[in-house]
């Protein structure tokens, strides 16, 4: 099956196929090539260039009228298979409460677990699925999918069957993280020594024997995980061969990078709480930093240092943190123009935030992220735009012409 898009106005964010990641001051650039066409046989980027479009037998040709094409968004960090919803504790925090007065009240977390213990797994998919597709529709053509709000052995392999599910159903690419820290469960209240005991000695191995999780993930935060127990846990998932993501900094400096590095994490997650030993100690590392201004957005927290990070020689990527507590929304456009707007990164800093560093952040950069020879074909063809600069600025006119996967 070929493909062939021209009458490109211009192709955005092409990179050599060696280039995994882009950091520091390579995070200002986006390599672009201006009256393009794009060859795509069957669902990879066979070529493209400039000029006059080579006259080939096509299935396809797609007439760009214009527009940019550009790669779809990776979002590195969500937890979208979750039940329901938790709008009563959004008007507790228009109230005045915080994120951890919501949880120890025993909401947050541990109000998703509550319904997604009495939601059925078709259900919990039926659910997801509908928001798998509100994002798809919005330009992301790879996902990372948490758990985390089961909590229990059970539930936890009931969100992660979700998520294989979902997989198996989606031309995008997703990946599973296995998060059974992130909350202490409600049955092992005041007991979290023996929670950490059955996220090692019970979750952990049932989890590897169905094959589920690509990722482990720890919430190591003030009033969460410990970075001991975070250390444990971790220890343990490498023997299954997990590598950790992992959520670290939210609301506290929490040793979570420090603890993250030191176990070769492919990302450390939030980081809005984050000083210069912070910075020095990823600069050692080849983990990404990841920030999820949507977070910060909605729960009136500090946006992370992005700047700081790119001025030390650092990469940083985004993601949307799509959740029903602290992140509502999984719009990676929306995300970039908070990158833009919040944390005062250039349009095209925020683009390969989102683009191919997002992809180094979930594992995807080999085949994801860029215009790239050989890259999958995951490519948003925009409407006719004055510029990439106009994506996060004018970001709630509708952009997209067409996705293709
Ligand atoms: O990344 N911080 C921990 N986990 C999620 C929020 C989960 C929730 O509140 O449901 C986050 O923000
Ligand atoms: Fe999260």
């Amino acid at each position: 099956m070929k493909i062939l898009i021209d009458n490109i106005s211009s192709l955005l964010g092409i990179l050599p196929c060696d280039k995994k990641l882009l950091a520091g001051a390579e995070m200002s650039e986006v390599q672009s090539l201006d009256n393009a066409w794009l060859l795509i046989e069957d669902g990879f980027i066979a070529d493209f260039g400039s000029g006059e479009a080579p006259q080939v037998d096509v299935d396809r040709q797609i007439d760009a009228e214009g527009g940019f094409v550009m790669p779809t968004f990776c979002d590195p960090h969500t937890h979208i298979v979750y039940a329901g919803c938790r709008d009563g504790e959004f008007r507790d925090k228009i109230e005045g409460l915080s994120y951890e007065e919501i949880a120890a009240r025993g909401g947050g977390i541990l109000n998703s677990a509550d319904l997604l213990h009495n939601t059925s797994e078709d259900e919990l998919y039926r659910q997801s699925m509908e928001r798998v597709r509100e994002i798809m529709s919005m330009g992301t053509g790879a996902v990372e999918i948490k758990s985390g709000y089961g909590l229990n052995t059970e539930d936890e392999l009931k969100m992660l069957r979700v998520i294989k599910r979902i997989k198996e159903s989606v031309p995008i690419e997703v990946r599973a993280t296995f998060l059974g820290a992130h909350a202490v469960g409600r049955a092992y209240h005041g007991r979290q020594c023996q929670y950490v005991d059955l996220v090692c000695n019970e979750m952990l191995p049932a989890v590897a024997a169905e094959g589920l999780a690509d990722f482990v993930d720890v919430f190591c935060d003030s009033g969460f995980f410990t970075v001991e127990e975070t250390s444990c846990i971790l220890d343990c998932a490498s023997r299954y061969g997990l590598v950790p993501k992992i959520h670290a900094n939210e609301l506290a400096i929490s040793g979570g990078v420090q603890v993250g590095v030191a176990h070769n994490a492919l990302s450390v997650d939030h980081l809005e709480n984050t000083g210069a030993e912070e910075i020095a100690v990823l600069k050692c590392s080849n983990t990404m930093p990841t920030m999820l201004p949507g977070c910060s957005f909605f729960l009136g927290l500090p946006y992370g240092n992005a700047r700081g990070f790119i001025a030390s020689g650092l990469p940083v990527a985004l993601a949307s943190d799509y959740n029903p507590g602290s992140s509502p929304s999984g719009n990676m456009r929306f995300v970039m123009a908070l990158g833009c707007i919040k944390m005062r990164l250039t349009p095209e800093q925020a683009f390969n935030a989102c683009t191919i560093n997002a992809a180094y952040a979930m594992g995807v950069s080999d085949s994801l992220g860029s215009i790239t020879k050989g890259k999958k074909a995951s490519l948003i063809i925009t409407k006719q735009l004055p510029s990439l600069a106009y994506i996060p600025y004018s970001h709630q006119t509708p952009f997209i012409k067409e996705i293709i996967w």
